[in-house]
């Protein structure tokens, strides 16, 4: 006895590769069985051939229950869909362009001594990862509730993982689509990372960037000390999100640029307050009061002359205070040499 047989041979785009499938027989007693399974690129070609005889009478090649080839005459109106051969040994057709959708059992039929028998393939179409919906940069408070999305497409269908990459580390790590986290603090700021993997092509990889707010924090605000006529420079540094805004205080009074002999200048992290020609009414408690719309902190920080015990009565401080009244007078001297 002779039967036919079918398989699947996948096509590359220049170079045709023959799969090493069984050829079914359709005669076998445990028919329909299955063959092996193969798999073809969304947008490559598959070919599917079957095996003949000069006993068989009639062909016809069907997706699912749809004929799209009976013999050399075309029912399918697909324009993909193509002959290769009819011939007393061998009955193939050709899908160009293979898609999601033609994924699934083709059976080949065929008609020998009045006796009709069918062999099935599997087309399997294998498509590469693809982000297809991933969350926008957002800014969110300290403190708050983040989820962050990214939803992608693939067949097989893509792993998803989020990490963390501005984090300390290889960051946090999502196994899922979703990546929440609960109460976010400044440091889980920075940039996420979405990857989707599967292994038919390079994974696709897309980034979102969470900005966390949060309230000023006076870093740096030393006390200083200049003497009469010279200039003096008081620094606070504050690290906010956004940025914060500064304003400088004299008791009660708030400064203003470019009165009384002063200069306020702020730039990011940093402000600071210049006076060009220190005088004696200079010298004082000063406060620095850093904002942003998520609230204010402030710090002293006081202008300190020559021989001024300018932090606690000890001897350190008022040695600490001569030596730097040498270091001023060393620098007069030398500005006037
Ligand atoms: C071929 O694929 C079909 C559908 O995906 C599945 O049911 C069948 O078990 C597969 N057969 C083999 C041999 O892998
Ligand atoms: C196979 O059938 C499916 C479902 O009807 C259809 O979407 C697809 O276009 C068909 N493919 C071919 C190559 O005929
Ligand atoms: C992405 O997902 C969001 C939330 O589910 C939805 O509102 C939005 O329309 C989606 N965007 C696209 C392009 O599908
Ligand atoms: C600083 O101020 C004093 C007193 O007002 C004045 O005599 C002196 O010329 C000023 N120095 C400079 C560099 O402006
Ligand atoms: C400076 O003023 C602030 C409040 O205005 C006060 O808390 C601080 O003790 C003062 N510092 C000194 C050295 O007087
Ligand atoms: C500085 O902070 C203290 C405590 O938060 C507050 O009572 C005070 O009013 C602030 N000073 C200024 C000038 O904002």
């Amino acid at each position: 006895m002779y039967h036919p047989a079918c398989w699947i041979v996948f096509t590359a785009t220049t170079a045709l590769l023959f799969i090493p499938g069984v050829p079914v027989r359709s005669g076998d007693a445990a028919f329909p069985k299955a063959m092996d399974n193969v798999t073809v690129r969304q947008g490559e070609s598959a070919t599917l051939r079957c095996t003949v005889d000069d006993r068989v009478t009639r062909v016809a090649w069907l997706n699912r229950s749809t004929i799209l080839y009976a013999g050399n005459d075309k029912w399918s109106i697909d324009n993909r869909v193509v002959i290769l051969s009819n011939t007393k040994t061998q009955y193939s057709i050709k899908i160009h362009n293979v898609d999601v959708y033609d994924e699934g059992p083709y059976t080949c039929s065929v008609q020998t001594d009045n006796h009709p028998k069918t062999s099935r393939v599997h087309l399997i179409v294998q498509v590469p990862p693809q982000i297809v919906n991933i969350s926008s940069d957002i800014t969110v408070n300290e403190g708050s509730g983040v989820t962050l999305m990214c939803l992608a497409f693939g067949r097989p269908e893509p792993t998803v993982t989020w990490r963390h990459l501005s984090g300390k580390g290889p960051g946090f790590v999502s196994e899922d689509e979703y990546l929440e986290i609960t109460g976010i603090t400044r440091d889980q700021s920075g940039e996420y990372e979405c990857s989707a993997v599967n292994d038919v092509a390079a994974p696709d990889v897309r980034k979102v960037k969470v900005t966390v707010n949060y309230p000023p924090f006076i870093s740096n605000a030393k006390n200083t000390g200049a003497s009469v006529g010279q200039k003096g420079i008081l620094q606070c540094e504050a690290s906010a999100v956004p940025v914060a805004e500064f304003q400088w205080f004299k008791e009660d009074t708030r400064l203003a640029n470019g009165l009384d002999g002063v200069r306020i200048e702020s730039k990011g992290r940093m402000s600071t307050l210049t006076f060009f020609n220190v005088s004696e009414k200079d010298y004082g408690n000063y406060t620095c009061v850093a904002t942003n719309k998520l609230g204010n902190t402030n710090a002293s920080i006081i202008l300190y002359g020559p021989g001024a015990v300018h932090d606690g009565g000890n001897a350190a401080s008022r040695a600490a205070a001569r030596l730097w009244l040498w270091g001023a007078l060393l620098a007069h001297l030398l500005l006037n040499f």
